[in-house]
């Protein structure tokens, strides 16, 4: 007889989970649940919960969730058989025959366990050895301290076919290979999978370790290479450093995804301790229910490159099932072909910092996505647009969440395609910030000097230049371009020019718009703007990648029509509150003056990416 799901049934209903908890930890009763500092992890703050009508305890913080046989095992460290044991004599149940099969692959977990520490150890003592000495100085190289090295417990795997296989001999062939460490092939001896490599082991929530990355010294293919699936390791349900992100998070309140471990490394060495990463693969759905445990919005990081903005689409389309009142994404785009390594690297934490004071909300990825993906010049192009939208929309599972992205994206979209020309209508609706907008952090020098008017100038410039070389956003904007309140006579004519131009044929491309030009009086303006390339933008530029320019174009014109309407709104705003001196009228003035400020960063951001790149 072995211990059959109805035994295990009956064991739980019959132990009351509370009072099991209880025994080692100190419960407050919350409602119908006990909370209590969680037994798992570090904390000051209760983030554990017990519930006994489910029978199930969670911890918030790290993740750590079981029920009573689980806590047996986890908490108190007993194997499989003897946790059931002791719960089936509190309970005063007859405990079956033991089953041979069951025992053992329990205790054959808690042996893998054992078989990844004691690779981990070896890897860090080969590491530390003589023949460690280009891992070393390879990670001195990356800029890795001592301290970081040992807090990540990076290893080295030597250049061996049979040194792992022989330091944990012990374990036996199976046990390795069952662990990922040895590759098994038929008719041979089996031999260690990873040789001269840099080792970077991934950790469970509870910190075991259950898996390896493995880094080639310097160049080379493939640059990881990492354990295959195995009893204890799911790729695409780990998250690495979500053991040591998890209480960073708690504090921070933010919980940052980057793509690589190196990151995770390089941000941590910086300071900024709260980031996973996936394990070379796009994020799953696991892998976002799993943040969402620890924060409401979690951060994504991508590369400005059209691959990383790829993924970012593909996170955002994931995420949509998922979504929950409170429950959202956050996005950061960072400059093309640099990761958080490169930039933390370059520009310490601050670096970071400064882009991740504004992200871009979970709405606005997609919004700003389906706006770029098509042209939208004509009614069908449009209801194309509407429907990508709708599509969109409907992936989201939750109702609240769904209608009010429907109401939002509906909103956009009349604002942008059914009203008026800007320069017709009167101010604006009131600025209304995304759903996850947050206040932004104080605004850097570079920031606030971008809406001088010297600096429109040569902003205008730039979008100009930028048209002339991607008229095929002239028509999908052709509206917010009428409206810009262009500072140079010149260059306004020559703007107008291109908008008639784009709006009367269908398929302008660059060259025909160049053709047409050279033969108008605009052609030493159009010239002199092409050369012109002070500002640096990714869409001034001769070799950047056109998906990349042409978002940045859409956004810089988004920014630039904004701004003076913004910035009338504030002024009415400020000399109302003067007036009335109401605390609305405060709030509406300062909400006002904060959005002005995130213009005026986002113009800024986009100017500097180019710059590094
Ligand atoms: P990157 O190639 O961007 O790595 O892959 P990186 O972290 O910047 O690496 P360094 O800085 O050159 O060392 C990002 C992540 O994708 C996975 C790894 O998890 C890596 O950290 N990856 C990449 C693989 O699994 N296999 C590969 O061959 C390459
Ligand atoms: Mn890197």
């Amino acid at each position: 007889m072995s211990l059959s799901p109805a035994f295990l049934d009956e064991l739980r209903t019959r132990t009351l989970l509370s009072a099991l908890v209880a025994k080692t930890v100190k419960l407050q009763r919350k409602g119908r649940e006990f909370a209590a500092c969680c037994p798992f992890h570090n904390e000051k703050t209760p983030s554990f919960y017990v519930n006994d009508e489910k029978g199930f305890y969670h911890c918030f913080g790290c993740g750590a969730h079981g029920d009573a046989i689980r806590w047996m095992t986890d908490q108190r460290g007993l194997p499989f058989i003897d946790a059931v044991k002791e719960l089936a004599q509190a309970a005063g149940m007859e405990l079956p025959a033991p089953d041979a099969r069951e025992a053992a692959r329990a205790e054959r977990a808690r042996s893998l366990h054992d078989v990844m520490a004691a690779a981990a150890a070896w890897f860090e003592e080969q590491y530390n050895g003589l023949p460690g000495a280009a891992a070393r100085a390879y990670v001195e190289k990356r800029g890795i301290t001592d301290a970081t090295r040992k807090t990540f417990a990076l290893g080295y795997a030597p250049d061996s076919k049979t040194g792992l296989r022989r330091a944990l001999e012990k374990f036996g062939d199976r046990m390795l290979i069952e662990a990922g460490l040895l590759i098994e092939v038929e008719g041979k001896e089996p031999y260690d999978r990873f040789r001269d490599r840099l080792m970077i082991p991934i950790r469970d929530p509870r910190g075991r370790v259950i898996a390896f990355g493995g880094r080639i010294i310097g160049q080379g293919e493939p640059k990881y290479l990492n354990s295959p699936d195995t009893p204890l390791f799911d790729k695409g349900r780990t998250l690495y450093n979500l053991d040591r992100a998890a209480p960073a998070a708690r504090k921070s309140g933010r919980m940052i995804v980057v793509e690589g471990y190196l990151d995770v490394i390089a941000l941590a060495q910086a300071g900024i301790d709260e980031a996973v990463a996936p394990l070379g693969t796009a994020l799953t759905e696991f892998q976002i229910e799993r943040l969402w445990r620890q924060v409401d919005a979690p951060l994504l990081c991508f590369d400005g490159d059209s691959a990383g903005q790829k993924a970012a689409f593909r996170a955002a389309t994931r995420a949509l099932p998922g979504l929950a009142p409170g429950r959202s994404l956050a996005f950061l785009t960072l400059p093309a072909g640099q990761d958080p390594d490169d930039l933390v690297r370059s520009g310490g934490a601050q670096a970071f910092e400064s882009l991740a004071a504004s992200p871009e909300p979970l709405v606005d990825r997609l919004w700003n996505h389906e706006l770029a993906a098509e042209p939208l010049a004509t009614p069908e192009q449009r209801a194309g647009l509407r429907k990508r939208l709708n599509e969109l929309v409907s992936g989201i599972a939750d109702n609240d969440v769904r209608q009010q992205y429907q109401a939002e994206f509906r909103e956009r979209f009349d604002t942008r395609f059914l009203q008026r020309p800007a320069f017709q209508r009167g101010p604006r609706p009131p600025f209304r910030p995304g759903a996850n907008w947050q206040p932004p952090r104080p605004l850097s020098a570079e920031a606030k000097g971008v809406g001088s008017s010297g600096i429109d100038r040569r902003l205008l410039k730039g979008v100009v230049a930028g048209l002339l070389r991607y008229p095929d956003l002239l028509a999908r904007h052709a509206e917010a371009l009428h409206g810009l309140q262009a500072s140079d006579p010149a260059i306004a004519r020559l703007l107008d020019a291109m908008v008639d131009l784009a709006l009367d044929e269908q398929a302008l491309d660059t060259e025909r718009l160049r053709t047409i030009l050279r033969s108008s009086e605009f052609d030493a303006l159009a010239r002199d703007l092409l050369r012109a390339d002070r500002l640096r933008f990714s869409f001034t530029k001769q070799d950047a990648d056109p998906e990349r320019a042409k978002t940045d174009l859409a956004e810089v014109i988004q920014a630039m029509v904004e701004q003076p309407e913004i910035e009338a709104a504030l002024q009415s705003a400020t000399e109302r509150f003067m007036r009335t001196l109401d605390e609305e009228d405060r709030l509406e003035q300062q909400r006002l003056r904060e959005l002005r400020d995130e213009n005026a960063r986002r113009l800024a951001n986009l100017m500097q990416d180019d710059e590094g790149a």
